[in-house]
């Protein structure tokens, strides 16, 4: 079974009465649930899965789950209309011969399929591409996967804030970083920083391993544990599934100064629309835009009111300590 929303399914299930064991698999640690890059072995009798965005990553997640399927075993998507599902039944198709439409009502559909006899692409390995890109005097290469974020890519906005970057040094936390692209441009440039990684997406750290060896990779949804951090770079989402969502990025803003040096700074890119400028100076003393273009902006934040500074003896935000 796999969901990224609330056990809706798994309580019907449950409830349905004659299912054996449901197991649930997450792709993203969303709210501190248990998530894995791939999903568990199997093999399983039925699995259903919540149509993913994006066609590669439906290819690339049926294909993973329909190699767990048991003989006889069948895997049933479903989704709504707007998110591609009426041409599910078409790629489904392609990988496991014949698939039948169970179900469409209020603009959504279910599809099933059965284990197909040709062996699928079951393994993650065989799903990674190779990616390279050339940013400011710095050639990058790195491993992707379909469900990442610009998977086969150099995001425009992620090379708006590499070139923006002035050289940085100390403790450095690439948040949200996906594939691990900003991480590894500022250790291929030299920057002499001790670099953390962070995600909700244990797929993006599975990719940053690759990417960017060696180096810790914490999956968090939102802020992780730890720090002072001298500074925070980040293209922060601004999107769940395929809505805007600007929860993380708030919370970002608002978390960052506790997470940072008195002296740190926090580095953003967000599309050029995003009003990120009143959230930053609710957060800093000091807000500007670096660099921008029609679609994208790059914002620093520094100077940490003294509320929010860490006391130096006990690492603890000060505000916090007074409210003990
Ligand atoms: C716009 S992408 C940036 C990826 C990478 N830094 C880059 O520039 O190519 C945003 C990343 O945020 C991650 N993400 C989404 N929601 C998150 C959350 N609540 N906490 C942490 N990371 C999150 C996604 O998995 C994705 O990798």
């Amino acid at each position: 079974m796999v969901d990224d929303r609330p056990g809706l399914v798994v309580e019907r299930l449950d409830g349905a009465g004659g299912v054996g064991e449901v197991q649930r698999w997450h792709r993203l640690a969303l709210e501190g649930r248990a998530a894995t890059a791939a999903p568990p072995d199997g093999p399983f009798d039925g699995i259903v899965l919540r149509q993913p965005r994006g066609t590669v990553t439906l290819i690339m997640l049926t294909s993973l789950l329909g190699a767990r399927l048991a003989p006889g075993g069948q895997l049933l998507v479903g989704g709504a209309n707007d998110e591609g599902a009426r041409s599910m039944a078409r790629h489904l198709s392609e990988l496991f011969g014949q698939v039948e439409v169970v179900a469409t009502r209020r603009h959504c559909r279910v599809v099933a399929a059965r284990r197909p006899r040709a062996d699928l692409r079951g393994e993650l390995e065989g799903w990674s591409l190779a990616v390279g890109a050339e940013v400011a005097g710095v050639s990058l290469s790195w491993r992707s996967w379909p469900p990442l974020f610009a998977h086969d890519r150099l995001d425009a906005g992620t090379k708006m804030l590499l070139e923006s970057l002035p050289p940085l040094e100390g403790a450095v936390l690439d948040f949200a970083c996906g594939a691990g692209v900003v991480g590894q441009f500022l250790l291929r440039r030299g920057d002499p920083i001790e670099l953390t990684l962070s995600d909700v997406d244990p797929l993006a750290l599975h990719a940053a391993h690759h990417n960017v060896p060696g180096v810790p990779a914490q999956l968090a949804d939102g802020l992780p544990p730890g720090g002072p951090w001298q500074h925070i770079v980040s293209n922060p989402p601004l999107h769940l599934g395929k809505d805007e969502h600007r929860g993380t990025l708030a919370a970002l803003a608002a978390g960052a100064p506790e997470r940072l040096r008195r002296d740190g700074s926090l580095w953003l890119v967000v599309q050029g629309s995003t009003p990120v400028r009143r959230a930053l100076q609710g957060a800093f003393t000091t807000v500007e835009r670096v660099a921008h273009s029609p679609s994208y902006a790059v914002w620093r934040a520094t100077g940490i009111p003294r509320a929010r500074r860490r006391d130096r003896a006990t690492g603890i935000p000060r505000a916090r300590r007074r409210d003990r």
